[in-house]
Parts: C-alpha cells; sequence; structure tokens
C-alpha cells in the first residue's frame, strides 16, 4: 500500500478493544484525511487479525521504531505498565501521539514540553467523561470543590490490584459499595487500567489536589458511569455519562473509544470544535 500524500499517516500501537476500533474507522471513515500505515502489539497476532480483517497490506510492523518510522502521528492503546519511553520516542522522532492511557501521563509534563520543542503534539482524549471543555475553561478563573465519582458492574474491576491488596472479593458485593475514597493520585495507582478519568480530570482542571475520586461497585450498575461536579467563580458544573461497555474490554468505555476516533478527527482534519 503507498501512502496518500494529502493524508495523515496514522500508526497503532496497542490492537486490543480501543485500537482494533480506531484502526477500523481510519480504514473505513477518516479516509479523506488519514491513513493506516501501520499497526504494532506487543502479541504480533493481534496486529494481524486486524490487518486481515480490514484487507491491509504492509501495516503490520515488527518492533516499535519500525511502528514510529511508518507514521505522522502514533495512536497510543496499551495496557502496559509503562509507556513514558514510547511516547518520548515517538516525540523525539517528531511524531504527534494520541495518548489513551492517561492515567500514566500525570507527570508527564517532559513530555509536553519534547512536543512543543519539537513541534508535534501529544493529544489526549476527553474519555468516558463529559464536560472536559467547560471544565477546561472553568479553570481559568479557579475551582473551589471537584468531586468524580465513578460506578462500574463488578466485571469492571476483574483482575484489579488494588482489590487484591485490599481483600476485597467481587463475588461477595451484593449492593453498592464504595471501594475507594481519596485523591487523584492514589486512585490513577489503585485502578492503573481503570480510572484514566481522574487524570483528565486533573490535567484538564489543574487542580489535582482539590479532586475527591471515588470509586463504587455496583452489582445493579449495567454501564460505567462517571458524574462529576465542580463549584468555583464561574458556578456549578454537573455532569454524569452512563456509558455501555466496550464488548471486547468491560474496563474501558464505549465512549472513550468513540473520543479517540474524534480527537483523531478533529486533528487531522485541522478542524476543532468545543475543545
Ligand atoms: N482515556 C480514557 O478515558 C480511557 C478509557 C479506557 C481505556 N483507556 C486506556 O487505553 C488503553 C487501551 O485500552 P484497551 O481497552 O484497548 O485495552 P486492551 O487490554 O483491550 O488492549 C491493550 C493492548 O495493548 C497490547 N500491549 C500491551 N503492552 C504492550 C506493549 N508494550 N507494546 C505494544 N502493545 C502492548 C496488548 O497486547 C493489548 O492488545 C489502556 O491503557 C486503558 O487504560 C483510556
Amino acid at each position: 500500500m503507498k501512502p496518500k500524500t494529502d493524508c495523515v499517516k496514522i500508526g497503532i500501537l496497542g490492537c486490543g478493544a480501543i485500537g482494533a476500533r480506531v484502526a477500523k474507522s481510519v480504514k473505513e471513515d477518516l479516509t479523506r484525511d488519514c491513513q493506516l500505515t501501520g499497526l504494532y502489539d506487543i502479541d504480533l497476532k493481534k496486529a494481524e487479525r486486524i490487518s486481515k480483517s480490514l484487507l491491509l497490506d504492509n501495516v503490520v510492523k515488527k518492533t516499535i521504531p519500525d511502528l514510529i518510522k511508518s507514521c505522522d502521528c502514533m495512536v497510543e492503546a496499551v495496557n502496559a505498565k509503562s509507556i513514558r519511553p514510547i511516547i518520548r520516542q515517538a516525540l523525539q522522532a517528531r511524531k504527534s501521539v494520541l495518548s489513551m492511557s492517561v492515567g500514566k501521563l500525570l507527570n508527564a509534563s517532559d513530555l509536553f514540553q519534547l512536543a512543543r520543542k519539537n513541534k508535534c503534539h501529544l493529544l489526549l482524549p476527553s474519555g468516558a467523561i463529559a464536560g472536559i471543555d467547560a471544565i477546561k475553561a472553568a479553570s481559568l478563573v479557579g475551582i473551589d470543590t471537584i468531586t468524580l465519582t465513578t460506578r462500574k458492574p463488578p466485571s469492571g474491576f476483574i483482575d484489579d490490584p488494588y482489590l487484591r491488596e485490599k481483600g476485597i472479593h467481587l463475588s461477595e458485593i451484593t449492593k453498592e459499595t464504595v471501594i475507594f475514597e481519596g485523591n487523584v493520585t492514589t486512585a490513577v495507582k489503585a485502578f492503573p487500567r481503570n480510572i484514566n478519568v481522574a487524570a483528565t480530570l486533573a490535567l484538564a482542571s489543574q487542580c489535582r489536589e482539590k479532586i475527591l475520586v471515588r470509586v463504587i461497585v455496583s452489582p445493579k450498575c449495567t454501564t460505567n458511569s462517571h458524574t462529576i461536579e465542580l463549584k468555583g467563580k464561574f458556578g456549578h458544573i454537573l455532569t454524569q455519562t452512563d456509558n455501555f461497555v466496550c464488548p471486547d474490554n468491560p474496563k474501558t468505555s464505549y465512549l472513550a473509544v468513540l473520543s479517540g476516533i474524534q480527537t483523531l478527527k478533529q486533528y487531522c482534519s485541522g478542524v476543532f470544535i468545543g475543545t
């Protein structure tokens, strides 16, 4: 496959629930502005499966440097312990990065500086929550209080290290139970794959220390729901999303996938609305 000259070349790192859907969208819907030129997963078979299902040739890359070389913008959608060195490599090569693993970028000002220095972009989607545009605006005059309440069914917490550490058994939870209440830094450490929204909220509001995070396991819940409440000089904001889960990964909300695709669409087309 020859890269089109007028399109942004997209490389996808991580071919799980999010990566697979982003790949399909790039191939089938965003054809005017971008083109899929690279797929990489630590499990090569996953990249090959997507390439085959989308009838693509020569897009599966065997190494991360090859993936970075193939694209203008890398979409990071991996559940790796550490993603910062990979993002750094891409930014050093002057490639933009759209990162889904926002929870791992809480203290990443060095990466934002590198992007600025190299005239590329580090893009973070709003993910599974609503109102990030308003929260960014509100942060300009100061926010007094913020609470984030995340409510998920037990299937959303399978294998979460925090539950193991605290001896919480999902099978024994029969009614709504608050399993965590604390600050963003602790929340992101406790639920590394489950609470990216807390990090997004912290980065957007610029007042991490004021955020109270509450995590609830709810056996009667069928969606991943996030309620955000803020008060400040701007007034009062209350938002709630009740997200259907991604069939391939119950920890991931479908809205988060769509938000990644929309961010990519805006970046590639150059049209930014409400951001
Ligand atoms: N921003 C948000 O609101 C939001 C919402 C949901 C998920 N996420 C994050 O997005 C990421 C992806 O989510 P998902 O649902 O697609 O996860 P997933 O588990 O379905 O897929 C992750 C993929 O990454 C691959 N992988 C793991 N380590 C790798 C490495 N070092 N190099 C290459 N590939 C590697 C795995 O093999 C897997 O295919 C996770 O970090 C998740 O926390 C963010």
